[in-house]
């Protein structure tokens, strides 16, 4: 009875999505039981095996909310019987505002059709920092000291336009440095006034479709490919179409009826495999989009980390008066809570988009442009980006010899070059990398199953690792972990040698 109960209001809690570790919304879905009633004062609640197995949970998960509830007086274990919902539910729950239940009117609350979208497409993990987290970098690195200086002179000298909102597509001096930064490292043909600079990568995203395409066009995605292009996508009504990514990058589908609007790409270091977009399929693109008016979005989210050779030009130099607008971000060199990122959009539309993102976002932060100005002018930017170039090439090193020792080099994904933030590691066929996922999960281990960047139902199983924001021995340590519960995972036969 009380398995039924909580399988059908476990099934509603997942359908409606969420971000929260699996154990904590667990505990909250039988909280919320307890507290409106459903299960009742001194019911017995199933033994955790069973509700384990009722759920298609791990019996962690479900020991981990019978502790917590425990430990906060919802329920009592009676040795030799079992666990029972207390007499006395406590009055007022620790955190007051989440457990009070649900009002029943609100539980059904309708969503619109982008939000729902929205919810379907979600695929932010719930923690951010920690072994082996992908596509963060060692934000503990960053030279806070070096920029604050920066910032507490400006907040000292500060005249009100630099508190106000940020009209023109950002700071001016902010956009001269990017331009002069891109043409150098990047390769990227611009003048300043094309530069717009965004609260991260999905601002630049969100307001290129909203201005380029209509609800209904459809875009081509990387498959697998990065999923934040895809909630973009859903929340404007756009429709993505997956497109195979093999080792030159993203394989160019025939000519169609009814060519895509837009086209993501990630040319340097495609994401999440790696390859390098090649010359052929570079030219390719340029020349399709160029004849049926598809606008290319070149995301260049990490190709400063390249760790053997120079790295590689963007695909928005070799065609810069044509339809590419090319989108990067101080995510990866810097840090991502910074949220800074910028676009360089063809020149008949940086009015256009200036003028949208006031509309749209009625940005701020010039401060802190400015600041960042003057980090990048004083050659700060450049000698941290050199500096960490060398610590992750260390830390990547560092993982590929665990990887060597312990699993084989056949396990890294084939299409790896050897730079960015993380590395793919393929799991035998027939190995449930969510399930993997999870299960390291609930060992404080972060690694995101490659099944998760699919549209479409051909999946590769493996585990996105990212490396850069793990020391070594911290990167031992949760290795082992992992090889743990990779051991679980498979046939004893087919784990670490
Ligand atoms: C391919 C790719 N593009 C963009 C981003 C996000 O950039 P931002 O933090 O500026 O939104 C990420 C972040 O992980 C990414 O992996």
């Amino acid at each position: 009875m009380a398995v039924e109960l909580l399988q059908s209001r476990w099934h509603a809690v997942r359908a409606g999505g969420g971000s929260a570790a699996l154990n904590r919304r667990l505990y909250e879905c039988i909280r919320d039981c307890i507290m409106d009633g459903s299960l009742p004062v001194g019911g017995r609640l199933p033994a955790s095996r069973d509700l384990a197995a009722g759920l298609g949970l791990s019996r962690n998960t479900v020991t981990f909310a019978y502790d917590q509830l425990r430990a906060e007086g919802y329920l009592r274990a009676v040795v030799g019987s079992g666990t029972f919902v207390t007499d006395v539910i406590p009055e007022t729950p620790l955190h007051a505002m989440r457990s009070r239940p649900m009002p029943a009117a609100q539980r059904g609350a309708r969503l619109s059709a982008r939000g729902k979208a929205a919810v379907a497409y979600a695929r932010a993990a719930p923690r951010q920092w920690g072994a082996f987290m992908p596509g963060v970098p060692d934000v503990t690195l960053f030279p806070h000291r070096k920029l604050g200086r920066i910032i507490a002179r400006l907040r000292r000298q500060a005249g009100p336009e630099l508190l106000s909102y940020a009209p023109g597509g950002g700071h001016g001096v902010l956009q001269r440095s990017l331009a002069q930064y891109l043409r150098q490292a990047r390769s990227v043909v611009c003048e300043p006034e094309q530069i717009i600079v965004t609260e991260g990568v999905h601002q630049a995203i969100d307001l290129i479709v909203r201005l380029l395409a209509d609800v209904g066009d459809t875009a081509w995605v990387e498959e697998p490919g990065y999923w934040g292009i895809r909630s973009v996508l859903a929340i404007n009504g756009i429709v993505p179409q997956p497109v195979l990514v093999d080792n030159e990058g993203m394989r160019l589908p025939a000519p169609g009826r009814k060519p895509p609007r837009l086209a993501f790409v990630t040319p340097s270091h495609q994401y999440p495999l790696g390859p390098v977009m090649s010359m052929a399929r570079r030219l390719g693109l340029l020349a399709r989009a160029g004849q049926s008016g598809t606008w290319i979005v070149e995301d260049d989210y990490d190709s400063e980390f390249r760790f053997n050779g120079q790295p590689v030009p963007s695909l928005q130099g070799m065609a810069p008066d044509g339809r590419v607008i090319y989108v990067g971000t101080f995510s990866k060199t810097l840090y991502p809570g910074l949220r800074t990122a910028y676009m360089v959009v063809p020149r008949a539309l940086a009015d256009t988009f200036k003028t949208a993102q006031s509309e749209f976002y009625r940005g701020g932060h010039l401060l802190s442009q400015l600041a960042l100005a003057e980090f990048i002018d004083q050659g700060y930017y450049a000698s941290h980006i050199r500096r960490m170039r060398q610590v992750y090439a260390g830390r990547r090193n560092f993982l590929l010899d665990q990887i060597r020792r312990w699993l084989g080099l056949e396990w890294v994904h084939e299409y790896d070059t050897g730079a960015g933030l993380h590395l793919v590691l393929r799991l035998p066929e027939g190995c449930d990398d969510h399930a993997v996922e999870q299960a390291a999960f609930e060992h404080n281990v972060l690694v995101r199953a490659l099944s998760r960047y699919y549209i479409g139902p051909r999946r590769q199983s493996g585990l996105l690792m990212g490396f850069a924001s793990v020391p070594e021995a911290e990167m031992l340590r949760c290795f082992q972990i992992l090889l743990g519960v990779l051991r679980g995972a498979m046939a004893p036969s087919r784990a670490a040698r």
